[in-house]
């Protein structure tokens, strides 16, 4: 072969492969439901941030949550993925479960007076202080801590320094103790440990043993391994405590004790079988941010947005400096266009339009964020674009009201959880 037509070989065989690499188009413009929402949140004369929820598909997300569920184990609303009074008035009127699992002392003093007929499970080990707090800003009235109100606690040290305020406060304790069911994030790990923990509480004058919990959300994240396996093993471990609680409690084992498992995405792996607990606690899937999109949850379905405006739409993308921006556009398509938005940075992915992304080389902003996008999108300042939150749990603080979208209109705005117990 000449070696002319070598190198045309060579640069046709390269530009050939580059033209395979090269990403290809993936915007388009807002589906119907986005479009439908967008002149929702118009009309409701919105035009910031906003955290949508669309109340049909939550609605749709209960049905599915206590389908499974059934009449299998009782159901505990796990309110840091939930965090908006209307919103949990909303689930435990559809569920009719009235049993919350909190993580974060001032919103147990606001459940404590939104919803007096409550049933409260701390989700973590707090610090004693943190309980004091909690006392100190109880003003009184229907909720009754000493019967109401399942402190968690890890350690036999935890114990004793609960120990100490319930004797200085006069007050009862009930006390779940939390279990390492293989999580790894503390709780009992051997039975000594649980042993000692309960004859601490049986000791003690105002401490009351109530139940165990232990959350095993590892067994469908381990990488390479079989949830059906990890779930074995969790519930293996979690049947061994419960005897050894038994046999040590003998009389004492409290008739209505509560034996807390579960999350999202792990409690349809518990729709046929015998198990040693008697409640799940979920609360993302009701509302299933993307980190809840997987197999174990493939039949519920988003059904919360961020929307935000856009405040400048490009047709170019351009970087200060070096300008690498007119590179990356000629390679991807999907770089062409430049939109500024209204905030930023969240901990959520781009939705609709679809194809839009965030530009590395450019840098993120929670003030005027960059998103580049294709030339199949239209999008013009002041049109509305979506992403999809991470998680539900504190990004649901980050917006004021929750917009509630119903049947193609904003019928209502929840209020969310604020630091302030009043
Ligand atoms: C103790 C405990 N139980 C249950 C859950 C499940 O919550 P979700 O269903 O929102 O994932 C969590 C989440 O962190 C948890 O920490």
């Amino acid at each position: 072969m000449k070696r002319r037509s070598l190198i045309l070989g060579s640069m046709a065989g390269a530009l050939g492969l580059g033209a395979l690499l090269r990403p290809r188009d993936v915007g388009q413009d807002h589906a119907p439901y986005f479009l439908t929402l967008s002149a929702a949140l118009d009309n409701a004369g919105q035009a910031r941030p906003t955290l949508v929820v669309d109340r049909e598909r939550l609605l749709a997300n209960i049905q599915t949550l206590m389908s499974h569920i059934s009449d299998r184990f009782a159901y505990r609303i796990v309110v840091k993925s939930l965090p908006s009074v209307p919103l949990l008035e909303t689930v435990m009127q559809v569920t009719g479960s009235n049993r919350l699992m909190l993580f974060h002392q001032p919103f147990i003093n606001r459940v404590a007076m939104q919803f007096p007929q409550a049933d409260i499970l701390l989700g973590k080990p707090m610090p004693v202080m943190a309980a004091r707090n909690f006392y100190r800003q109880f003003p009184g009235g229907a909720f009754e801590p000493q019967r109401q109100l399942h402190w968690l606690l890890d350690t036999p040290e935890r114990v004793a320094q609960y120990d100490e305020l319930a004797q200085s406060l006069g007050q009862d304790m009930p006390i779940c103790i939390e279990l390492d069911v293989g999580l790894h994030r503390g709780g009992v790990r051997t039975d000594e440990q649980l042993v000692t923990m309960l004859d601490q509480i049986q000791k003690s004058q105002h401490l009351r043993f109530f139940g165990l919990m232990g959350y095993e959300p590892h067994i469908v994240k381990v990488p390479l391994g079989d949830p059906i396996t990890y779930r074995d093993r969790a519930m293996a471990l979690y049947q061994h405590y419960v005897d050894v609680a038994r046999n040590y409690l003998g009389d004492a084992w409290p008739q209505d004790v509560l034996l807390n498992a579960g999350g999202s995405p792990t409690y349809q792996l518990y729709d046929q079988g015998e198990f040693p607990f008697n409640e799940l606690a979920t609360g993302s899937c009701l509302v299933k941010p993307t980190d809840f999109d997987m197999p174990t949850l493939a039949d519920h379905h988003p059904a919360s947005y961020i929307a935000t405006p856009v405040l400048k739409a490009l047709d170019t993308l351009q970087i200060p400096g070096i300008d690498l921006g007119g590179l990356q556009s000629a390679w991807d398509p999907n770089r062409a266009r430049t939109f500024f938005t209204y905030g930023g940075y969240w901990k959520a992915l781009p939705e609709s339009p679809q194809g839009l992304s965030n530009n590395s080389l450019y840098g993120r902003s929670t003030n005027q964020e960059m998103l580049n996008g294709s030339r199949s999108i239209t999008l013009r300042p002041d049109e509305w674009v979506f992403l999809r939150p991470t998680q539900s749990e504190f990004v649901f603080l980050q917006f004021g009201d929750i917009a509630v979208y119903d049947d193609g209109r904003i019928t209502d705005y929840w209020p969310v959880f604020t630091e302030t117990t009043t």
